[in-house]
């Protein structure tokens, strides 16, 4: 049956009706007030229940499985709304106008535009390297002209900010027949040589964000291209943020279905809390280090395994078990290894995943026409009932967002490699939040750790050691 856009906007609030009727009573945290610093809290290791500082940028309800952007429900947000005006809303802290809305998206698109960078990375082996560690690269690559602290510098920062500059455009057209590597432009999108007459613009910092948001995706989508051989795609001006993603990913047009899928999986994973990889940021940021730095070790903390880099792990886990009938002796072999299952547990949910509520019954229906997807689906759901029914009541563990979002890139064809640079993606947008956010009022990050070494060692000297 032919799936449409409201089959989409059907599961996402059919979701927010499960997550608020199966989770109403329960016992509300008290992560939601003012605080008066200094405060006493209960610090478990890996900081667990610290709390670093306030925000009014996002809430995370661990005990409800409620996720909230700017007072927003997350579920209204995917129903409703779109990547970039989710974006805005975390940035700016209100939903925008049209007009604002307009002046944005347009902004986002020309600042996909950014062919020297994508140049200067395809100059790396980007096509063999990690997709994560390529992706820093060009986050990197993307402040060309200065990286750190342009007031200590005599160039402006107007020029490190907006370095893109290059007469030397990307390929015009998907599939090239006899194209040279690089081709001029036809006139598409001109460089961005100065700013927007946009009033949306505050700072120096807000430009970033933009430039970071916008370029992040085209370093993604180039990397993705450069892995099959391809050269980089220019964004086109007709589609959105989340179309233009697939477009310069896939090299072909995404239908109207996919592109409204993406935004879906782009609004989901925007903002959340004080994670590794927004803490990483945060971390950075508060040295008085570069935003593009910063947003690269948010880069580097969402690669590993145990945060970002569970999606790729799922896929290939369940592509190991291969069959629904294989899950309970795969996963009984997995506890006697006392291994985690990928896609599963969180520090802070203790209740059902929001963000898994919308990916499983999306992945669900996206699977249905794909015979191998299909399979892959329903060893998911095999596995989600194995490790609930030993777990979920026990240790609070059940799927988290990671579990179910590859099956949903899986059916755009997205190669798995690539499905933490999706994740990145999006996140961007919440790691610039917060980071702003936090240098307004700044103190530097700087917790300690209780010593259990030794004291009073003598040096003994090379030659004498035995
Ligand atoms: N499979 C099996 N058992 C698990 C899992 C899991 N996925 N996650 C946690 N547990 C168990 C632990 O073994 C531990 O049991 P114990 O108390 O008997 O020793 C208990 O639950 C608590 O686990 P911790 O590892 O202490 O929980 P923590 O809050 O430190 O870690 C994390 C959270 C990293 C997400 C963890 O659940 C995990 O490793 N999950 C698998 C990787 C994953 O899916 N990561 C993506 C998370 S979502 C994101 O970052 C975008």
């Amino acid at each position: 049956m032919e799936q449409t856009l409201d089959d989409i906007t059907r599961i996402v609030l059919e979701a927010k009706e499960r997550a608020y009727r199966e989770t109403d009573n329960e016992p509300e945290p008290n992560m939601a007030s003012s605080l008066n610093w200094p405060i006493e809290c209960t610090v478990g290791p890996g900081l667990e229940g610290a709390i670093a500082c306030e925000t009014r940028i996002g809430y995370v309800n661990g005990a409800k499985g409620w996720l909230i952007y700017r007072g927003y429900d997350i579920f209204d947000l995917c129903a409703y709304s779109s990547f970039e005006e989710t974006s805005f809303l975390l940035l700016h802290g209100k939903l925008p106008s049209a007009t604002e809305l307009e002046t944005f998206s347009k902004t986002l698109r020309r600042r996909m535009f950014i062919p020297k960078t994508q140049r200067l990375l395809l100059s790396f082996p980007v096509e063999s390297m990690n997709p994560m560690a390529a992706l820093r690269l060009g986050t990197n690559l993307m402040r060309q002209k200065q990286t750190y602290q342009d007031h200590l510098s005599e160039s402006s920062s107007q020029e490190a900010l907006h370095s893109d500059d290059d007469s030397i455009a990307m390929e015009t057209v998907p599939e090239g027949k006899q194209h040279p590597v690089f081709q001029f432009l036809k006139g598409l999108f001109r460089p961005v040589s100065t700013v927007e007459p946009t009033d949306l613009v505050s700072s120096d910092e807000t430009e970033s964000c933009y430039n970071l948001i916008a370029g992040v995706a085209s370093v993604a989508a180039a990397i993705g291209r450069a892995r099959e051989g391809r050269i980089p795609l220019e964004p086109l001006p007709d589609l959105s943020f989340a179309g233009n993603y697939l477009y310069m990913l896939t090299g072909r047009r995404p239908t109207p279905l996919e592109e409204r899928i993406m935004d879906v999986c782009l609004i989901l994973h925007a903002d959340h809390g004080m994670n590794a990889s927004t803490f990483a940021s945060m971390v950075v940021a508060s040295t008085l280090s570069d935003i593009y730095l910063a947003i690269g070790a948010g880069i580097s903390a969402l690669s590993g395994p145990l945060h970002g880099g569970a999606n790729v792990e799922v896929v290939s886990m369940l592509e190991r078990i291969g069959k629904p009938s294989a899950v309970k002796k795969w996963y009984r072999t997995a506890m006697e290894q006392k291994k985690k299952v990928m896609g599963f547990g969180h520090r802070v949910y203790k209740a059902y995943d929001p963000r898994a509520r919308i990916l499983g019954p999306l992945a669900g229906m996206l699977a249905t026409e794909n015979p191998e997807l299909k399979t892959m689906y329903q060893t998911a759901l095999a596995l989600e009932q194995e490790v609930v029914a030993h777990l979920g009541d026990s240790k609070k563990i059940f799927p988290n967002v990671d579990f179910f979002s590859g099956i949903v890139y899986r059916s755009m064809g997205i190669p798995s490699d690539l499905y933490t640079t999706i994740f990145a993606v999006s996140r961007v947008s919440g790691w610039c939040a917060r980071v702003m956010e936090y240098i307004e009022h700044n103190r530097i990050f700087r917790p300690r750790a209780l010593y259990t070494g030794r004291f009073d060692e003598k040096y003994v000297p090379l030659q004498d050691r035995s």
